[in-house]
């Protein structure tokens, strides 16, 4: 069997002749720091194996022609003088990347394929993954000479122009994701540390409830705007206009000026914070115990404090905790279904999954997936010979 790289060079050299560029886009695992981004807070993200792979190749004319070999769907457009591509269709990430790139006088089109084995919509960052690529290509092609920090920004802006207005975690993360290291990324600065993610004999696993989740329908912007409002109200009280979240022990003092709901929504913000410095220290000292607690008490926070949780996520976390070689778990990404990620022990984790399938299948009718995920490199390019 082909693998999906071999995959998308064969159909490429198929329909249009041998690519003259290959590009990797990894999809993003993140072990804790959830909505924290977006305030300019802390995140533990890696870059996963599972990713989506590009083939492309000039064309002669202005037109794109953009194919996914994963939902089959196929489309050409051209864009127009003031470099405005001219699509509505499936491909509006790569719209948007255009559209960011303002490249208004293209000297050609390009066709592309893309495969990959990244599970779409199940919070693994499929968007960003396409969106980066996309970008990618275009800065080797047309030469643009743009670095990973510019990519990482239009990447995100493009994103935004689809309607989610998500943070900087998972485009960095695609740039910059190393093999077996977890990127301690401080969103205020943008900058990172590399933290060695060595949990044997254990492993992270991600359980996807199959519940797809479109950020767009989801109260993530919602969240985003609370989050900010009742940080506004802190700095306001405080005086101080340049405080951040990730600079409060608690949120306890500002009872008083958040109403219930802000309150909340500050008290896991700034728990969160804690909770990934706290597993930094607990990955380092390979404490798995306390990795594990950590993760549980995100959960507990995201469910009750952000509320941005579901039954299905809910129901995997409990039905997990009933094993004995699971040290913790919790709901990954922007929320409202989507994948868990668990720490297991590796030994028996399909022998256990068979019974969590099984019990989840019974509630909602649904066949989850598990996935087993450590940090891997992150999104290359590769020029082939023509
Ligand atoms: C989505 C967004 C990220 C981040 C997470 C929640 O994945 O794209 O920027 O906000 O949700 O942590």
């Amino acid at each position: 069997m082909l693998s999906n790289k071999e995959d998308v060079i064969e159909e490429c050299k198929r329909r249009y002749g041998m690519p003259e560029l290959v590009v990797f886009s990894p999809g993003r695992a993140n072990i804790i720091g959830e909505h924290t981004d977006y305030s300019g807070g802390y995140v533990l993200p890696f870059a996963t194996s599972a990713g989506l792979y590009f083939a492309a190749k000039k064309r002669k004319d202005l037109l794109f022609e953009i194919t996914s070999m994963d939902t089959r769907e196929s489309e050409i457009f051209e864009i127009d003088s003031s470099g405005i591509p001219k699509t509505t269709g499936f491909t509006r990430y790569i719209r948007q990347a255009l559209l960011q790139l303002q490249v208004s006088e293209i000297p050609f089109g390009i066709s592309l394929l893309v495969k990959g084995d990244l599970p779409l919509g199940a919070g693994m960052s499929s968007s960003s993954a396409l969106t980066c690529g996309f970008l990618a290509l275009c800065n080797e092609f047309y030469n643009l000479r743009l670095n990973k920090k510019e990519l990482v920004e239009l990447a995100v802006k493009a994103e935004h122009g689809t309607g989610v207005i998500g943070g900087k975690m998972d485009q960095y993360t695609i740039f910059f994701g190393e093999e077996n290291k977890a990127l301690l990324l401080d969103c205020q600065t943008m900058t990172h540390d590399n933290i060695d993610v060595n949990v044997e004999p254990f492993g992270f696993f991600l359980i996807n409830t199959k519940v797809k989740h479109d950020l767009i329908d989801s109260p993530y912007n919602t969240r985003r705007n609370q989050s900010e409002l009742a940080l506004q109200k802190i700095q306001n009280f405080e005086n101080n206009h340049s405080l951040l979240y990730k600079d409060l022990a608690s949120a306890t003092k500002y009872k008083k000026v958040l109403d219930d709901t802000l309150f909340k929504r500050a008290q896991h913000i700034i728990s969160e914070n804690q909770r990934v410095l706290n597993m930094v220290k607990s990955l380092q000292t390979a404490d798995i115990n306390t990795c594990g607690k950590i993760l549980n008490d995100s959960h507990y926070s995201l469910r009750h404090y952000y509320e941005v949780s579901c039954p299905e996520l809910d129901f995997l976390t409990d039905i997990c905790s009933e094993f004995d070689d699971w040290k913790g778990g919790r709901m990954m990404g922007g929320g409202f279904g989507g994948c868990t990620i668990n720490i297991f022990l590796k030994k028996n984790i399909y022998l256990h999954f068979e019974k969590i399938a099984s019990s989840y299948f019974k509630k909602f009718g649904l066949v989850p997936e598990l996935y087993s995920i450590s940090p891997s490199g992150c999104l290359y390019t590769e020029s082939l010979d023509s």
